[in-house]
């Protein structure tokens, strides 16, 4: 079955006086990793509320394949198979891990795409399946009977993934995936993202850990001041002058020192708490200090 790439036309997104995304032109294709950075107050998870659907943009548009989806719902979206991670795992604490995957596999395609595919005659006995599936590919079924409160960050973050995989996107988003892992839990993350994009899933990484983002994405886009200001493989995003000051103006480009803020609220739902309205473009800097 071939999947819908997600891509964004002219994309503009005004608070008041302030610009926070300017005229963004993105493509993320099917069975690649596309990587999102960006410092402080870049725009990103503005963008990345433009194409969820949580925000409206000022112009442009959004496409799912061919189609429009500028002016639907979240949810409208994510049954056509627009799917999002959230920074705070979006899960009912109080389910378990397999009924919180269960609700997610139902709702997939229900309104349409389900009696084409069968799936709605397959009905709970396909979900279970699903679910069971994507528990084994995981390597979760340890946990399949947790109540998803009572797990530990990483755990929790590998949850909130395997529920977004139980909606059987064909676009996934993934805001700041990887706050809160540990380096091996990293590791395997990445190790898992990788092999749904193989499967021929477009993702969109959004993560402010820099060394992941150019480790693990085919493409990576850099914004500053609400503006793209590169975007091509990650060797030449990395190399890029603006990229360079931007990031060295904070020191070397690297994951410590990027602005990771653990505490940071979800994206997508209103003023970001973790950045402090700037409004602009970072200070340029150039100092000295390489890229690893
Ligand atoms: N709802 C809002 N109302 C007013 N200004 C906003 C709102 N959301 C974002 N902004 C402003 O838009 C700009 C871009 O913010 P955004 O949160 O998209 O950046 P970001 O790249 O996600 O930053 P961070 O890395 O800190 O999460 C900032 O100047 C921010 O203060
Ligand atoms: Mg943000």
């Amino acid at each position: 079955m071939s999947r819908n790439n997600l891509s964004a036309r002219g994309l503009v997104r005004r608070y008041g006086g302030l610009t926070a995304v300017e005229d963004v032109n993105m493509d993320v294709p099917s069975g690649q990793i596309t990587g999102l950075i960006g410092p402080n107050g870049a725009g990103k998870s503005t963008l990345f509320s433009l194409l969820t659907g949580v925000e409206q943009p000022d112009e442009g548009k959004v496409l799912l394949g061919q189609r429009n989806i500028t002016r639907m719902s979240p949810d409208a979206r994510s049954r056509r198979g627009l799917v999002q991670t959230f920074q705070v795992p979006s899960l009912f604490p109080s389910l378990t891990v397999a009924d919180n995957l269960l609700v997610a596999a139902e709702n997939r395609r229900r309104d349409y795409a389900g009696d084409l595919l069968g799936f709605r005659a397959r009905g709970r006995t396909g979900a279970l399946q699903i679910v069971d599936d994507v528990l084994a590919s995981l390597q979760l079924e340890d946990i399949r009977e947790s109540i998803a409160g009572t797990l530990p960050t990483g755990a929790l973050r590998l949850v909130e993934f395997a529920r977004a995989l139980c909606a059987r996107p064909d676009v996934l988003l993934l805001d700041e995936p990887a706050s809160g892992l540990d380096a091996a839990e990293t590791e395997r993350f990445s190790a898992l993202v990788r092999r749904i994009a193989d499967d021929g899933v477009a993702i969109l990484l959004v993560d402010h850990d820099v060394d992941l983002v150019f480790k693990v994405v085919d493409r990576v886009y850099a914004m500053v001041g609400g503006r793209v200001v590169a975007e091509g493989a990650p060797a030449a995003v990395r190399a890029d002058p603006t990229v360079q000051s931007v990031y060295l103006a904070q020191g070397p480009l690297t994951s410590k020192n990027t602005g990771a803020s653990p505490a940071g609220g979800p994206s997508g739902g209103g003023p970001p708490a973790d950045s402090p309205p700037t409004g602009g473009p970072p200070a340029v800097a150039v100092s000295s200090g390489e890229l690893r």
